[in-house]
């Protein structure tokens, strides 16, 4: 934890008289307002980019006040709660009368979950209350797991940057809505949900994503300058090879399983090997070869299991068609 006790009152203060703070959490940083300050919460929505339609998600610093912020909160929520807080894990239940409708995009739902970050708990302690926050870069970029890349993202946009260090986890949160009849996923993150299936003795259900209110669900999102594709484990280098071939400046995530290889392109990163390190590097690795230059990102999507569920959700989303977001 690098932020100083005056570095969490000041920030405190910030919010407190209605500034936006970007925050440390384990997954991401956040672009944090006062949940209850509608002014401030808009102001989110603003210099993110992004539409009013799209619900944030409200930090708070510990479960018990969670009645206050969401209402009819089921058993299956209460035992993930007891389970996964502080933690990836973001709930979506019926709204509470904390939370203003701007928060949640007019909707009568609310996502909510308790950071696992000392600079994060020890800020929603200073100040008390609820911290709605999104990840905190452009709408539709990569979301950014260092303090650095928060100041290169949104610059004087945000009044105050509390730096916790690099992010632990480095891909966001697991949400489940709960409000249903079956917990669903609605966006892998950072508890595997094989973790959660345990706890709650059966399968999570998988909504149809036709309905996009998820900006996570849009086609393309987490998105590096450079396009991505994705290909076959062993078609990375083949195909990497080919499209500095044909005049791209070609950046690779070259799997762990070729980690001997040697691509002719403009600028490799090896994958690690172990999911949670891949998640914890992930959207350094993009910021990392767009910073390089590259114009084409050729990547391959991990198994579909634990933490490469997440990983590859990004990675897959990263590809998707630009121009309907
Ligand atoms: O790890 C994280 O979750 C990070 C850190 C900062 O906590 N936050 C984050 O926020 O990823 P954001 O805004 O980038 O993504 C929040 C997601 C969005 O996909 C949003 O649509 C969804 O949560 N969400 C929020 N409220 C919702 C609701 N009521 N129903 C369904 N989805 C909701
Ligand atoms: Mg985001």
């Amino acid at each position: 934890m690098t932020a100083s006790t005056s570095g969490i009152d000041m920030a405190a203060g910030v919010l407190r008289a209605g500034g936006l703070v970007a925050l440390p959490t384990e997954t991401v940083y956040g672009l944090g307002a006062n949940a209850e300050d509608p002014a401030a919460v808009s102001r989110i929505f603003q210099v993110k980019g992004r539409p009013p339609s799209h619900p944030l998600i409200v930090h708070i610093g510990d479960a018990e006040p969670l009645d206050d912020w969401a209402e009819e909160v089921p058993a299956t929520a209460r035992l993930l709660v007891e389970r996964f807080w502080p933690g990836p894990l973001t709930l979506v239940l019926r709204r509470g009368r904390r939370v203003p409708l701007v928060a949640t995009g007019g909707l009568e739902t609310v996502a909510v979950r308790v950071p696992d970050h000392p600079v994060a708990l020890a800020l929603l302690s200073a100040f008390g209350g609820g911290i709605t926050a999104p990840s905190a870069n452009r709408f539709g970029s990569v979301s950014p797991t260092t303090a650095d890349d928060v100041r290169a993202e949104l610059g004087d946009a945000v009044d105050f940057v509390l730096d916790g260090g690099p992010c632990r986890v480095g891909v966001e949160s697991t949400i489940i809505d709960v409000t249903g009849e079956v917990p669903a996923v609605l966006r892998p993150g950072g508890v595997p949900c094989e973790d959660l299936e345990a706890v709650l003795g059966r399968p999570l259900a998988v909504p149809s994503t036709s309905r996009i209110r998820v900006p996570g669900q849009h086609p393309s999102h987490y998105a590096p300058r450079a396009r991505v594709v994705l290909a076959e484990p062993e078609k990375v280098v083949a195909e990497a090879e080919l499209a500095q071939q044909q005049g791209h400046r070609v950046g690779v995530l070259l799997p762990a399983a070729f980690a001997d290889a040697e691509v002719k392109a403009h600028a490799v990163v090896q994958v690690p090997g172990s999911m949670a390190a891949y998640a914890r590097g992930l959207y350094g690795f993009l910021r990392e070869l767009d910073q390089k230059g590259c114009d084409l990102i050729v990547a391959s999507l991990p198994a579909a299991e634990g933490l490469g569920l997440a990983i590859g959700n990004r990675l897959h989303r990263a590809a998707g068609p630009r121009n309907t977001v």
